[in-house]
């Protein structure tokens, strides 16, 4: 096509500046890391440990990550939480705690990475951390610069301390930094939920917090904004389309194993964070675990649902009080239900197959992944007795 007139050259013109535009935003707007293409596994310190972190208590997680089969199952990421640093030389760069980290950070993620593992640390938007300890504001460049060289693979990035900075500018800063500072590393969104992140980073964080802290009970709510694991999943419900491959609804990390809640409720809340697509964080002594608590977190059936390739997050499709039914859309045309009782007694709780997208009429193979075993093939749907507070997870193929 020739050019003749002014209007083509006008088109030409605005057509070509809005196309640069397009690539300029596509460069610095998205979160192109490559990372988190399914929900990412690992462990963290706080639930368990609070500011009690130490060199020591690292190389035994990692070590027992690996022995206990944790790693073998697919959990990834050593990840330190709030209180490993204390304060910045006079450039500005942080300093790690030398007394209970005397290797040094670098010397501590060699460590990580020689076990086949990763290496996380946890950081803040504001100017300190929630305990009190320095934060990112401003040094966004200088830490992730650090951070690429000490060879952290992971930043979980808080929110405390944050009067007058937005979310929307603070988590790209740190977003962008990272990318700058040439090493992959998985961007973890820590803010609570507080401006519906889940609205608006999709291309800034691999993961976000959807909820205030999560406690190691059943229900309880704290004045402060925490709470059990049942009233956080009652906040996802209908977060699910916000969550893909690279950017995933964060309900927090898990409690399994940390004392507060029966074996049966551990189980219940581990297979709704698989079926929610959710990061699993563990956050037990890994270092002490008893064979039921290792059992739940290593039911390599169960994570396989989290970590189902098509990345989708499961949904509630029926909801009859303290009976819900919950399923997941699978890769391989199947789907995986859970039959969860809220209640305090037994119940006898039912699947269709309508209710799945399937038709009635046909059979469909149905299999418990918590009992390991092929059910046999049922037409119109599948009934079963749940314990209370209990789950049974199926898969169901057709
Ligand atoms: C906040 C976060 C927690 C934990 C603590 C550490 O409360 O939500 O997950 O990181 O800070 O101080």
């Amino acid at each position: 096509m020739f050019i003749r007139s002014p209007k083509q050259w006008r088109f030409l013109f605005f057509g070509t500046f809005i196309g640069l535009l397009f690539i300029a935003c596509g460069c610095a707007c998205a979160l192109e890391n490559g990372l988190a293409l399914t929900p990412p596994m690992g462990w963290n310190s706080w639930n368990k440990f609070g500011c009690d972190v130490s060199e020591k208590l690292i190389k035994e997680t990692a070590d027992a990550m690996v022995s206990s089969g944790m790693k073998d199952a697919g959990y990834q990421y050593i990840v330190i939480d709030d209180c490993w640093q204390v304060k910045r030389d006079d450039k500005g760069k942080i300093i790690a705690d030398a007394e209970r980290f005397p290797s040094g950070m670098k010397a501590l993620a060699n460590y990580v990475h020689s076990k086949g593992l990763k290496f996380g640390l946890y950081s803040d938007a504001g100017t300190a951390t929630c305990q009190g300890r320095p934060g990112s504001h401003g040094f966004e460049e200088i830490d992730a610069g650090t951070y690429a060289e000490w060879g952290v693979d992971y930043l979980k990035y808080d929110w405390c301390n944050t009067d007058g900075i937005k979310q929307q500018d603070a988590y790209p800063a740190m977003r962008d930094a990272l990318l700058k500072s040439g090493r992959k590393i998985v961007f973890s969104m820590c803010e609570w939920g507080s401006s519906q992140p889940w609205l608006w980073a999709e291309k800034v964080g691999n993961l976000w917090r959807t909820t205030g802290d999560i406690q190691d009970c059943w229900e309880c709510k704290r004045d402060w904004g925490g709470m059990g694991w049942t009233p956080i999943l009652d906040l996802q419900a209908g977060l699910e389309k916000y969550a893909g491959p690279g950017h995933w609804n964060d309900p927090d990390m898990l409690e399994v194993g940390n004392g507060g809640m029966t074996v049966t409720e551990y189980k219940s809340h581990f297979s709704l964070w698989c079926l929610l697509a959710s990061p699993l964080m563990a956050g037990n002594d890994l270092r002490n675990m008893t064979p039921e608590i290792k059992e739940i977190l290593t039911n390599k059936e169960v994570i396989a649902l989290n970590q189902d390739k098509r990345g989708i997050q499961g949904s509630k499709i029926r909801d009859d009080g303290d009976y819900e039914v919950w399923s997941k859309p699978l890769k391989d045309g199947s789907k995986a239900v859970i039959l969860f009782n809220r209640d305090a007694k037994k119940a006898e709780m039912k699947v269709t197959w309508e209710e799945l997208g399937f038709k009635n009429d046909n059979a469909a193979r149905v299999r418990d992944l918590w009992l390991h075993k092929d059910l046999g093939k049922f037409v119109n749907g599948f009934s079963t007795e749940v314990d209370p507070h209990g789950v049974v997870v199926l898969k169901v193929k057709q």
